[in-house]
């Protein structure tokens, strides 16, 4: 966030609304997984960064129990009261705010009503992430303006409380979970059971994380999302009763349990145990390659990952594939997946400095030629998580304003 965005969220804030006082800003990343895909559903791990591609708020108290919320994405205006919040069928996006009040509220804490302006920057429909960054932004809107004190785990629990019984989409911990506490050049390693984690220094300066939007995203994404967690729920029974042993979730076996027992699993079943729980090993191996700084190893393990996300998950589809098929052949790529959901979205690679314009132009060719569509491509930094934009922001938006006038 530059002093431009500030003074213009804070123009909009002044044009939407009739109240007074100074605004405050925050803001929330979007999200890559390097790796473990699937994973965090089954009380696994993951290997998320944040990304500079952010939500933006700009916000300030009222003196009432309204929240009053514009979205300069899809230039709208909507309110709600915190006192009657209900889900709103026919406007989606004011759900995820609605969701996040009931649950600070649900959590014991006493919001008040707020004036608030949205500046969404993580693309929509790209598997970044932009819900949980928005969930987390105004989370620490709330908490911050109204001195909440809620600590870092506890804002990503509210946030993703907000998606899954507020919005009602089924989601892991990882997205919110990042939002709040990515560290600039680290990568999170999370026990998503625990919610232990341990932030992964990036030591090597000589690639780039580059994210690929496929720009497709198929219907079939969310069903497909809720039949995986129904058969890995059902093969984490199955397992149980095979090994006689206390079982969970999919992260309690073992790949030498899961192998003495795997072929009296139905095949489908089976194919998605194996995903879980080997993708498990190598989200533990490939930190491990960070830690070293084996690059070529973790990039390898990137790529065994998404090979089995399509063929054992079968959560990828034609376009992300081809992306990662052309990804692969470009000699410089140390590694390359589809991250997120599936069914279309991004990819993500780590792509050697050198050959990171070679790859921009060869991808956005190849995949044009064979799909029509254009690729968005973002090459990223690794970003702190959410937090206030501190200070005398708004005394430096006045003498700008003044020096320019
Ligand atoms: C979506 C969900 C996450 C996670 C990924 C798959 O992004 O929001 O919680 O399950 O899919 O790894």
């Amino acid at each position: 966030m530059n002093v431009r965005d500030l003074r213009h969220l804070t123009a909009v804030l002044e044009e939407k609304f009739t109240g007074s006082g100074e605004p405050r800003f925050f803001r929330a990343p979007g999200r890559v997984n390097l790796i473990g895909g699937h994973t965090d559903y089954n009380d696994g791990f993951v290997m998320p960064v944040a990304i500079n591609r952010e939500m933006l708020v700009a916000a300030r108290p009222r003196d009432d129990r309204i929240v009053k919320v514009y979205s300069c994405n899809f230039e709208d205006a909507r309110s709600f009261n915190l006192d009657r919040i209900e889900f709103n069928r026919e406007i989606v996006w004011i759900n995820y705010i609605q969701g996040v009040a009931e649950f600070l509220q649900e959590s014991g804490c006493s919001p008040g009503g707020l004036d608030i302006v949205l500046q969404g920057r993580v693309p929509l429909g790209a598997g970044l992430s932009s819900s949980a960054a928005l969930e987390v932004a105004v989370a620490l809107a709330f908490s911050k303006i109204f001195e909440l004190e809620i600590e870092d785990v506890k804002l990503a629990s509210i946030a993703r409380r907000a998606e899954n019984e507020f919005v009602g989409v089924n989601c892991g911990i990882m997205d919110q979970f990042i939002s709040v506490l990515g560290r600039k050049d680290r990568a999170l390693f999370l026990d998503c059971r625990t919610r232990d984690y341990e932030l992964i220094p990036i030591k090597d300066s000589s690639f780039k994380i580059v994210v690929a939007n496929t720009n497709v995203e198929h219907k079939l994404a969310e069903s497909a999302y809720n039949r995986r967690l129904q058969e890995c729920q059902q093969g984490g029974e199955k397992l149980a009763s095979l090994l006689e042993g206390k079982i969970q979730k999919l992260r309690d076996v073992s790949p030498d349990e899961f192998n003495a027992v795997k072929d009296k699993l139905p095949e489908v079943i089976r194919n998605r145990c194996q995903h879980v729980i080997s993708e498990n090993q190598r989200v533990k191996d490939c930190c491990r390659a960070l830690l070293d700084n084996n690059l070529e190893r973790a990039g390898e393990l990137i790529s065994l990952s998404h090979q089995s996300l399509s063929s054992l998950y079968e959560v990828s589809c034609a376009e992300l594939d081809l992306m990662i098929d052309i990804a692969l052949n470009i000699e410089g790529v140390l590694g390359a997946r589809m991250t997120g959901a599936g069914f279309g979205g991004s990819t993500v690679n780590l792509v050697e400095n050198q050959v990171v314009s070679e790859f921009k132009t060869r991808l956005v060719r190849e995949y044009n030629d064979k799909t029509g569509i254009d690729p968005d491509i973002y090459i990223c930094e690794i970003v702190d998580g959410c937090s206030e934009i501190p200070g005398n922001w708004n005394e430096k938006i006045r003498n700008k304003h003044n020096n320019q006038s």
